[in-house]
């Protein structure tokens, strides 16, 4: 109808997506960034569906229907899921995002023969398969991995690498066979050979996307997350190629690479390299059997809650470093309390976060932003740590794998490498967990074995609870 329009409203809506990825780099600007992306994702749609010649008479009942449908089952999902589930939503997502560049591939390669990509020749041909080629690829991928993923993340799948022997080989081979295969589609004109070629190309993938997450141990999947995250923006742009939409061209790239960006910084948080995670099989090297060297070592004794206030109320320095459980057990609120009551009482408070704390990136920033708790005494791993031997006390609330001293003293640990939260170097530290279960990465805690070490035995909203009565 109006393709002037539609381009002005795809640059408002490109500025948008940008302003929100902006926002969402801090917590005081969040929810800013949040609006600008719907404002952005509103205007997109309207002028995708309104402003465009894709859709035509009964194409808007289709497309309503399926956009009620769509919209009430991501409302319910939205409302339903809890912070500790968001997560494997994402990853859920992710999916939704590879499949859909995979049928978005064969309808454009399959579509009706009016469709002017059946016009094409020469170059232009060759281009529009290719990125027909490389999205079914990358959507492929991305699907399945991401399918995987949720499985992990939500303990369907062990979170222990699945290591087939001679798996590099295996993925070279896969990647060998995509590059032939690609090479037999590119130019074949619908031939039987072509779609053969897509068909296989299109198993491979699938195939490789559950090997290549399968093969990453637990401690890694911060970086599966993201980069699957930075995948499905490819797959998105890859889509918008084909369907040569410059706005989602633009938006895929933007969180194709904002997506890189963060598995980057994953890995700078993980010690790891990124090709090294991606080949799998860190979690393999005969680290510490979580019960087995529990049972050899005993446990530091147990302490109260009105002990622990005690404690604290003498304190001069108190670091307070969250970790899985305290999103597990929504204590967010009442330790946000536990910190203004101490605060009041001349006690320095400060919180120490992990960048992989939690289940995903920014979890916990985004748990005390919510609760309150002021961001100035919210500090980085690296900020902290050269202050906690000075710390009187430090509180470890669900935490596990990231205050793990076996990160730095245990060369054959699964988490070897990993830069963690010193806690143990403190005058004393509280644990609160409910019992001797282990970390995402399912090793043992020698933390747990420290003579300046108490165990606060629990559900962490209760023991805060307990901690905040007494104080
Ligand atoms: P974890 O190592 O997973 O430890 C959480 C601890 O909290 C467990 O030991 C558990 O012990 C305790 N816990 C669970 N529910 C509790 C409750 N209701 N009350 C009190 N304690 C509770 O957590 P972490 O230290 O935050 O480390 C994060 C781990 O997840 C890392 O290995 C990281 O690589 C991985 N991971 C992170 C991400 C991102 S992006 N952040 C994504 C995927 C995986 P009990 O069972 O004994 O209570």
């Amino acid at each position: 109808m109006n393709s002037g329009l539609q381009t002005a409203f795809y640059l408002i809506s490109a500025i948008l997506f940008i302003l929100a990825l902006g926002g969402l780099s801090h917590p005081e600007t969040a929810r800013r960034g949040n609006a600008y992306g719907i404002v952005g994702m509103l205007l997109a749609l309207v002028a995708t569906i309104f402003m465009g010649d894709q859709v035509h008479g009964g194409g808007y009942a289709w497309l309503s229907g399926a956009m009620i449908v769509g919209a009430a089952i991501g409302f319910f999902l939205a409302i339903k899921v809890r912070m500790t589930e968001m997560p494997e939503l994402v990853a859920m997502l992710h999916s939704f995002v590879g499949m859909a560049a995979v049928l978005v591939g064969y309808a454009g390669y399959f579509g009706p023969v009016d469709d002017p990509a059946h016009t094409l020749a020469g170059a232009a041909m060759i281009i529009h398969e290719t990125e027909i080629y490389l999205g079914v690829l990358i959507g492929a991928v991305t699907f399945t991995g991401s399918v995987i993923a949720f499985g992990k993340l939500r303990g369907i799948i062990t979170s222990k690498p699945l290591m087939l022997p001679a798996r590099h080989w295996l993925n070279l081979g896969l990647g060998v066979a995509c590059i032939v295969l690609g090479a037999q589609f590119v130019g074949g004109h619908h031939s039987t050979a072509a779609i053969t070629a897509l068909v296989l190309m299109t198993l491979i993938a699938f195939v490789f996307g559950v090997h290549m997450v399968m093969a990453i141990g637990g401690a890694d999947m911060p970086v599966v997350v993201s980069m699957l995250n930075s995948y499905s923006g490819w797959a998105a742009a890859a889509t918008g190629f084909m369907l040569n939409n410059d706005l989602l061209i633009v938006t895929g790239a933007l969180v194709g690479s904002s997506g890189a960006i963060l598995s980057y910084i994953m890995c700078r948080a993980m010690n790891r390299k990124f090709l090294a995670v991606i080949a799998g099989g860190f979690g393999t090297a005969g680290g510490t059997v979580a019960a087995a060297s529990g049972e050899q070592q005993e446990y530091a004794p147990a302490i109260a809650g009105d002990e622990v206030a005690e404690m604290l109320s003498n304190a001069k320095e108190v670091v307070i470093v969250p970790g899985y459980g305290m999103a597990v057990a929504q204590a967010q609120h009442t330790v946000n309390d536990i910190t203004r009551k101490l605060r009041a009482k001349g006690v320095t408070v400060r919180f120490g976060i992990h960048p992989v704390a939690g289940r995903m990136p920014g979890h916990m920033n985004v748990l005390l932003a919510e609760a309150r708790v002021p961001y100035d005494i919210v500090l980085e791993m690296d900020e902290i740590n050269e202050d906690l031997p000075h710390t009187d006390v430090v509180l470890v609330i669900g935490a596990n794998d990231i205050v793990n001293p076996s990160a730095l003293d245990d060369p054959h640990s699964p988490i070897a490498g990993m830069p963690v939260l010193e806690v143990w170097k403190a005058g004393a530290v509280v644990v609160m967990k409910r019992g001797k279960g282990v970390g995402y990465a399912g090793v043992d805690n020698p933390l747990f074995f420290k003579d300046n070490t108490r165990m606060l035995y629990g559900d962490a909203k209760a023991s805060v609870e307990a901690i905040l009565a007494s104080l």
